[in-house]
C-alpha cells in the first residue's frame, strides 16, 4: 500500500481510540494521539512507558502499540496530514475548531462513526480562517468494533467486529481510494458509498435508537427496576415498536427519493429499517417473518438491554443515553431539517423528537413543529453551516 500521508493524528481518547492505535502502529505509521484532556494524556503517557496499548479481539489475537506523540496541544496535533476522529459526535465541533487554525491545505479528515452532517460541519469549520478548502473529508457509517477499555491507556477488548462499514467522501469520487486506504490501515472492509448525504440520511441509528426508546418507554411512569426486570432493548421490539420505526424510516426514504427526483443525486443506499436489518444480519436472524420478529430473534442482540442508570437499590431508564442525546441532535434532526427543505412532512419523527425532548429537557421543535425550538442551535443541521436550500445541500454533498 502506498500511503499518501506522513503522519496521522487520532483525535479522541475513548474506547475506539484504544483500538485504532495498535492497528495503526501495526502498519508502521507515525501516529499522534490528540485529546484536549490532560488527565487522559497523562494516562496514555504512562501506558506508553510500559509498551503501549494491548488490544485483544474475540479470538484472542493481541496487537500492541503506543502513539509516537501524545498531546493536548492542537498545534502539535495539527502537524499531520491525516486526521481520524473517533469520538462521540458532540465532540466533533470542539475538535475541528481547535485544529482548524493549525491545518495545512490538502489534509484528509474524517470521522468514524460520522453520524449525520459531519461533512458539512467539517467543511464549514475547516474552511474558515482564510483557507480556501478543507481538503478531503470522509464519513464512516458506523464504528467497526464493539469495544471497551479494560485498563485506560493500556488495555482494550474488541468484543466484535462488523463485516463491512460504509464510507463516503467529499469529493465523492475519493470514496474508493479512502476506503481502500483506511481498510488497510484498520483491517476493516470499508465499502464506498455514493456521497456523504447517503451516510447522513442513511444513518440507521437515528431510527432504531430513538425509535425503540420511544416505543418501549412512552408509557413509562417512573417504576424502579431490579436488574432482572430491565427490559431487553432490540429483543423487546413489539409489533407496535416495529411499526413506529418503519414509519420513521419511510419518512426518511421519502426525503431521499424526493432529492433524487428533483436533483438526480444517487441516494439508493438510504434504506428502510427492514431492508437494513435483513441485509446487515441475514445470518443471525432466526425468524424474519415480520420486522418485530426479526429484531427479537436476532442473536447479535442477545443480552442488550434498555440503557439504565442506578436509582437507590434499583435502576431507571437512562434518558441521558446517547440513544437520545446523540442520535436526535446528530441524526433525526438532520433528516427532519432536510425534509423541511423538500416539503415532506415527518409526523412520526416529530413525535419521537418531541417526547424524547420531554425526557432530555430539550426543545428542538417550535410550536409549529418546525426546527425552530430554543435548543435547535445544538443540532447538526445544514442551515447552521450556511446551507438553506436542498439545491445547495445536494451540490455541497457531492463536490
Ligand atoms: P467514548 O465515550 O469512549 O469516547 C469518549 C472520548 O471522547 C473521551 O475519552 C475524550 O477523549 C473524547 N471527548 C469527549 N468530549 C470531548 C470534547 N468535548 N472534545 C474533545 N474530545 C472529547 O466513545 P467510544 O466508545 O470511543 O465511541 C466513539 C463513537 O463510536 C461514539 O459515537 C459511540 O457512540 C460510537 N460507538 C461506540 C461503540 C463501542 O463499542 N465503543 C460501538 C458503536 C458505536
Amino acid at each position: 500500500m502506498i500511503v499518501p500521508f506522513n503522519r496521522i493524528t487520532v483525535c479522541g481518547g475513548g474506547n475506539a481510540a484504544h483500538v485504532v492505535i495498535p492497528l495503526l502502529k501495526n502498519r508502521d505509521l507515525k501516529v499522534t494521539l490528540y485529546t484536549p484532556f490532560t488527565e487522559e494524556a497523562a494516562r496514555f503517557e504512562k501506558g506508553a512507558s510500559t509498551g503501549g496499548i494491548v488490544s485483544t479481539d474475540s479470538r484472542g489475537r493481541e496487537l500492541r502499540g503506543a502513539p509516537d506523540i501524545i498531546t493536548t496541544d492542537p498545534q502539535v496535533a495539527g502537524e499531520a496530514d491525516f486526521f481520524l476522529l473517533v469520538m462521540p459526535a458532540f465532540a466533533h465541533a470542539p475538535t475541528l475548531k481547535s485544529l482548524a487554525p493549525h491545518l495545512t491545505s490538502g489534509t484528509i479528515t474524517g470521522a468514524i462513526p460520522a453520524r449525520s452532517g459531519f461533512d458539512l460541519q467539517a467543511d464549514y469549520l475547516l474552511s474558515r480562517e482564510g483557507r480556501p478548502m478543507a481538503g478531503t473529508v470522509f464519513c464512516g457509517q458506523t464504528l467497526p468494533w464493539a469495544c471497551r477499555v479494560v485498563d485506560y491507556g493500556r488495555q482494550v477488548r474488541v468484543l466484535g467486529a462488523k463485516e463491512s462499514v460504509g464510507l463516503a467522501a467529499k469529493p465523492a469520487d475519493r470514496a474508493d481510494e479512502i476506503s481502500a486506504l483506511l481498510g488497510w490501515m484498520l483491517e476493516v472492509n470499508f465499502v464506498p458509498l455514493a456521497n456523504p448525504l447517503a451516510v447522513s440520511l442513511g444513518n440507521i441509528g437515528q431510527v432504531i435508537h430513538p425509535g425503540i426508546m420511544y416505543g418501549l418507554l412512552k408509557d413509562y411512569r417512573g417504576a424502579v427496576w431490579q436488574e432482572d426486570q430491565i427490559p431487553p432493548f432490540y429483543q423487546g421490539v413489539t409489533d407496535e415498536v416495529a411499526a413506529i420505526m418503519s414509519r420513521m424510516s419511510e419518512e426518511i426514504v421519502k426525503v431521499a427519493e424526493e432529492l433524487t427526483l428533483s436533483f438526480g443525486i444517487d441516494l439508493h443506499e438510504v434504506e428502510t429499517v427492514e431492508q437494513w436489518l435483513l441485509r446487515s444480519y441475514a445470518e443471525s436472524i432466526g425468524d424474519s417473518s415480520s420486522l418485530a420478529r426479526a429484531f427479537r430473534t436476532n442473536r447479535s442482540y442477545d443480552g442488550l438491554k434498555v440503557p439504565v442508570t442506578k436509582k437507590g437499590a434499583g435502576y431507571v431508564p437512562d434518558f441521558k443515553s446517547r440513544y437520545l442525546t446523540e442520535d436526535i441532535p446528530f441524526g433525526l434532526l438532520f433528516s427532519k431539517s432536510v425534509a423541511e427543505m423538500v416539503g415532506i412532512r415527518t409526523p412520526w419523527i416529530d413525535e419521537v423528537i418531541r417526547v424524547a425532548g420531554n425526557w432530555t429537557g430539550k426543545r428542538y421543535l417550535g410550536d409549529d413543529g418546525s426546527t425552530s425550538g430554543p435548543d435547535i442551535e445544538e443540532a447538526r443541521i445544514p442551515r447552521h453551516y450556511g446551507i438553506d436550500s436542498a439545491e445547495v445541500l445536494v451540490h455541497r454533498g457531492i463536490n
